[in-house]
């Protein structure tokens, strides 16, 4: 049949162009031209009123399933091709993500922070705590709980800055010159038994390669019933031994005055001088490190504590010193220079935290 076969061609011939068509447009143009209001197969829909009932009988639903099919296919085909044309865009606008991407900077902890680091894991293992104070203190707590008398020439040795403004006891107030009053803020809040470090900024009128206005210090304390100078002795031992990871450590107390010690001594540690550089736990020559002694009766008092039954020592170190004993820098003034060359060079990973398990450094 005729009617049947142009059908078939039709369908075929539509089909075919609708899986042709390479865009939306010339899909719409397709849609139209068949079925649209002056479409092929609107012009076939028309022509139905015109048949006899048996002709539309059999070619109506032909007509119909030739519809739905190409219209299927048109449907199908648009959403390929909008498809498609997302895929081409998307790939026409892709960032490309090859250029060199800008390298982040990486800042190194510096020598001070890293030191200050191994010294509280150091004394924390032997059961410190670790105490803060103020930069800006009274007179009271940098010397006179600290039995420096009034107008004492000792005070003039530690060439103190003093501020104008005055503190609640009407006396100037100075930059701490030295971390002990930490000891005095510590022992007036809290009972004994006491065992603590702190460590911080201190401030002196000095300036010259070993010598910056502002220093680090670590302050020791321990107050109890018992503990004497060979207490004291063995853990300077241990500390020094730890911090500069050496087995065998000399150190020699030296008697000398501190107005809240008695007995007093500034300690040394052997060293040897004869490579250039200063290696301890070696050698035959005697480095000064610290200031030490047996906390003085009247400090335990100045600060509320009674001496008749308790007793105690201190001890007080250079932090930056320490720093430049065990990593090898020979002029302090770089420590605050802010120089990053000197950071790099010096500095330590952000990444790597001390602990004694895994060496200090
Ligand atoms: N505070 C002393 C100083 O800076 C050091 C020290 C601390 C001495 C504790 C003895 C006991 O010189």
């Amino acid at each position: 049949m005729t009617a049947t076969t142009d059908l078939e061609t039709l369908e075929r011939d539509l089909l075919a162009r609708v899986a042709a068509a390479n865009d939306e447009a010339a899909l719409e143009a397709l849609r139209v031209e068949a079925l649209g209001k002056q479409g092929s197969i609107s012009a076939l829909m028309k022509n139905l009123g015109s048949m006899s009932p048996e002709e539309r009988k059999e070619f109506g639903p032909k007509l119909n399933g030739l519809k739905d099919r190409v219209t299927e296919a048109i449907v199908v085909k648009k959403a390929a091709l909008a498809e498609a044309a997302l895929d081409a865009q998307l790939k026409a606008e892709a960032v490309d993500v090859t250029l060199p991407p800008v390298k982040p900077r990486l800042g190194t902890i510096h020598p001070v922070s890293q030191v200050m680091e191994e010294l509280a894991q150091i004394f924390g293992e032997m059961g410190f705590s670790v105490e803060e104070g103020p930069d800006i203190e009274s007179d009271f707590n940098n010397f006179t709980a600290l039995n420096f008398p009034p107008k004492h020439p000792a005070r003039e040795t530690h060439d103190t800055f003093f501020m104008d403004a005055k503190d609640e006891r009407g006396e100037r107030k100075v930059l701490r010159t030295h971390t002990s009053p930490v000891q005095v803020r510590t022992m007036l809040k809290q009972k004994p038994p006491i065992r603590m470090i702190c460590m911080g900024r201190t401030f002196r009128k000095d300036s010259d390669a070993t010598h910056t206005p502002m220093f680090h210090q670590i302050e020791g304390l321990v107050i109890d019933e018992t503990s004497t100078m060979a207490d004291l002795k063995s853990v300077l031992i241990a500390a020094i031994k730890a911090y500069f990871e050496v087995d065998d450590v000399k150190l020699r107390f030296r008697p000398h005055h501190f107005p809240f010690t008695e007995p007093s001594a500034e300690v040394d540690v052997g060293c040897d001088r004869s490579g250039g550089q200063i290696k301890i736990g070696a050698g035959d020559d005697w480095l000064e490190i610290l200031g030490s002694g047996m906390v003085h009766p009247n400090v335990l008092a100045n600060c509320g504590i009674d001496p008749e039954k308790y007793q105690g020592y201190a001890f007080g170190m250079g932090i930056d010193r320490l720093a430049m004993l065990k990593y090898g820098m020979n002029d302090l003034r770089a420590f605050f220079d802010a120089d990053t060359r000197w950071l790099k060079h010096y500095g330590f990973s952000p990444y790597l935290l001390p602990g004694l398990a895994q060496g200090l450094g």
